[in-house]
């Protein structure tokens, strides 16, 4: 997104290609990283949750979009808080920042946990062999303190994806020129007050 976009519809197009460019899968460099060789900011997301009316954070890296559809989705382990907390409540919200774009998204979401299944056992199929994989098969939990027994754990898979439907995007474009913001949604797109 280099030239400035004025028309709201480009660039609500525009966001969604940068989303899909963090997740396509990019060959190595040969010799010598450059900048662009650099994973995109916005793979790592901020995904913040409600926790029995307590507001929850934490990061996830972005693995699939689909921009059709709306659709975000991350990978968690399936015993992990957040997986409890969306299954509560379904609302959350995503932040993504690039320094490099001067851009944030603040994506109102609504989120789906997906245990089982082909879409899940597909996904983990492509996982379960790469070094990945270990995120998901601890036997302990997320979060677990590490002096508890262990005795009552299994050892298996708990791989989960997230799903996240996207419901409004408010979009920040910070710039000398002057900083613009748009929210962007079911019932259209506005310019609104940065
Ligand atoms: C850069 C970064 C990327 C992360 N990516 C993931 C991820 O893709 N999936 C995940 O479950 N946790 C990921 N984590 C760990 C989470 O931020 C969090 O600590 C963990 O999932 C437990 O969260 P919960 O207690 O809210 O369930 C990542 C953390 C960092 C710092």
């Amino acid at each position: 997104m280099n030239a400035r976009l004025q028309e709201l519809d480009e660039i609500e197009a525009s966001i969604w290609s940068e989303l899909e460019q963090c997740v396509a899968v990019r060959p190595r460099p040969e010799s010598g990283e450059t900048d662009a060789d650099q994973p995109h900011e916005w793979r790592v997301a901020v995904l913040a949750t409600v926790d029995d009316g307590q507001a929850d954070a934490r990061s996830l890296v972005l693995r699939e979009v689909d921009a059709a559809e709306r659709r975000l989705i991350f990978y968690t382990d399936a015993r992990s808080p957040k997986v409890r907390q969306i299954e509560q409540s379904p609302q959350g919200t995503l932040i993504f920042y690039s320094r490099k774009l001067g851009q944030q998204l603040r994506m109102q979401v609504r989120l789906n946990v997906e245990t089982t299944g082909l879409a899940v056992s597909s996904r983990w199929a492509k996982l379960q062999t790469s070094a990945g994989a270990r995120d998901y098969l601890s036997v302990a939990a997320p979060g677990r303190p590490l002096d508890a027994p262990l005795s009552d754990l299994g050892a298996r898979g708990h791989f989960a994806m997230i799903e996240a439907m996207a419901e409004t995007v408010d979009w920040l474009d910070l710039h000398p020129d002057g900083h613009r913001r748009a929210v962007m949604g079911a019932n259209g797109s506005r310019w609104v007050q940065p």
